[in-house]
This record gives C-alpha cells, structure tokens and sequence, in this order.
C-alpha cells in the first residue's frame, strides 16, 4: 500500500502522472479560513430537510449532501476557483463543467463504507455518459487518516475499462438512492477487486483538511467505515468535458448537473488557495 503524494512541477507532468496512475495530490491546499467557511456550509445544509441530504440507512444521520453549487454560493464560488478549472481543462483536454458536486461526511463512527466500484459505471449505465472524459477533485474538510475512512484507490484501474456490469437486458435505470448509499447499484466484484491489487497494489488518499486530489472516473475505489472518533467529511467536485456531456440525462439535476455551459474561472476572495511544496 502506498499513500498518494502530491505532483509538484508542470502541468505536463501532472497529466501524465494523472493519466498513469489514475489519481494524484495536486499541489496546493484550501487556507484554515476557507475550511471553516465551507464547514459551515456544509453543516448549515445538512441540516436541511431536502432530496439533496442523504442519510445513513434507517437513521437521521448525514451521508452525504448534493448539488449544493447549485444553491450555496460559496460552494457555487468553488466550483469557479480558476486554478481547479486550469487544472480540470489541463486533465480533461477542453472546456469543461461540473457534472457532480457531493460531500460525503462519513460521521465519527456511523459514516459507512462506499464498497470498491466505479463511478463511470453509473455515469455510462445511468446517464449515457459517452466516455470518461471527466475528473474527480476531492477535497477532504476535515483532516484524513487511516482510521476515518479514507478512500483507496488500485492505481492503473482506470486503463482497464468497466468491470462487473450487470446485465443489461435485465434492464433499466436503477433506483438513485442506489447510487448514494452502502448498497450501490454497480460494484466491483470483491474477488476482482483483490486479484487487482494483487497486481497493482493500492494507494490511500490521504491528507490534511484543505488538501486537493484528482482522481479519474473509471478508477477502481472504496472506503471503509469510519472507524473512529473524527469525523471524516469529503467534498468531492465532478468536472466533465463539455463535449462528453449526456444528451438526455434523466437522473435527478442534484446528481447530473443540466448546465453545460463552459465554467470559467473567477476568484472568490473568501477561497484561498496555497501552493504546496512539502507533500507531508
Ligand atoms: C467516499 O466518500 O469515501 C467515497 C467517495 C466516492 O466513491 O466517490
Ligand atoms: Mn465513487
């Protein structure tokens, strides 16, 4: 197992260590001040009693918020920061927009577990999502460790294609909440997901509240359940390509963003964002 590290240098070499490995830390960090403000978003609507907060099965805790770019505007002014979108346009090849926007709070010993699969293989299945020309950045808001659920990521997965569909005749589109909860719709054989990293070994995301990752849509992840007193909260915003966008997606505008229209990049000056020199 190893841990992922941040890639410093250019943006040639982020990409390849991007489209090698399928994740990679980017070297940067959210300031304290920008952590804070977005947990008090984050607390604020989970609050809320909307479809777009998600609870853990049978209880009131929060699993996970969504699409609140769409109605918070300090969310809605991450998702402009000018150094994601570079770095997205840079990853991805082209304009882009956001596709998802979630946090995923795994609470202090209640949040669960996300078993291993993709998250391409709910964009094609669900939303005919024509290739996998999007990237995950995830931002962890509180500090990250082996005990509070890290996601783990099987480094090259994502060159291998979808494993593990089902059978389409048996057909159609799957209930969402399948796609938000422990017991998600397309999962990786467990089997599979050992014989992968027998062959390729794993990498945890790690990191301090405020750091950022990217990491690809078809790479092969899960997490375990919190198992410890901290809880372990994950912003995570999907960019896709603009022209690898759905044409008629018919999931819930919390899950599949409508608007395609290129994002472009404006400074908030309630984000700041540090370069990082020192992966440690
Ligand atoms: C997690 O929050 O640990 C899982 C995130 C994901 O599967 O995208
Ligand atoms: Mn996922």
């Amino acid at each position: 197992m190893s841990t992922s590290t941040v890639i410093g240098g250019t943006r040639s070499e982020l990409k390849s260590a991007y489209e090698r490995d399928g994740s990679c830390a980017l070297p940067y960090r959210f300031d304290d001040a920008s952590v804070e403000l977005l947990r008090r978003r984050v607390a604020d609507i989970s609050g809320r009693r909307r479809p777009e907060v998600v609870h853990e099965k049978d209880s009131d805790v929060v699993r996970a918020i969504h699409g609140c770019h769409e109605f918070d505007d300090v969310c809605a002014a991450l998702v402009r920061h000018p150094m994601l979108v570079e770095i997205a346009e840079t990853l991805i090849g082209g304009p882009v927009y956001v596709y998802q926007f979630k946090v995923n709070l795994k609470q202090a010993r209640e949040g669960a577990a996300w078993p291993w699969h993709q998250d391409y293989a709910f964009w094609s299945e669900e939303d005919a999502m024509p290739r996998p020309d999007a990237v995950n950045f995830a931002i962890p808001l509180d500090d990250v460790h082996e005990e509070n659920g890290p996601l783990v990521v099987i480094p090259g997965s994502h060159t291998m294609g979808l494993f593990d569909l089902p059978d389409k005749s048996a057909d159609t589109a799957s209930d969402w909440r399948r796609h938000v909860s422990n017991d998600l719709a397309y999962t990786v054989d467990e089997a599979r997901a050992q014989r992968l990293i027998a062959e390729n070994g794993t990498s945890t995301i790690l990191g301090g509240a405020g750091s950022l990752h990217a990491f690809h849509p078809s790479i092969v992840h899960s997490s375990s359940n919190n198992r410890s007193a901290d809880r372990r909260a994950l912003l995570l915003i999907t960019y896709n390509a603009v022209a690898n966008a759905p044409a008629n997606p018919t999931r819930p505008a919390f899950l599949v963003g409508r608007d395609t229209t290129p994002i472009t990049g404006c400074h908030d000056e309630r984000l700041g964002l540090l370069p990082v020199s020192d992966p440690a």
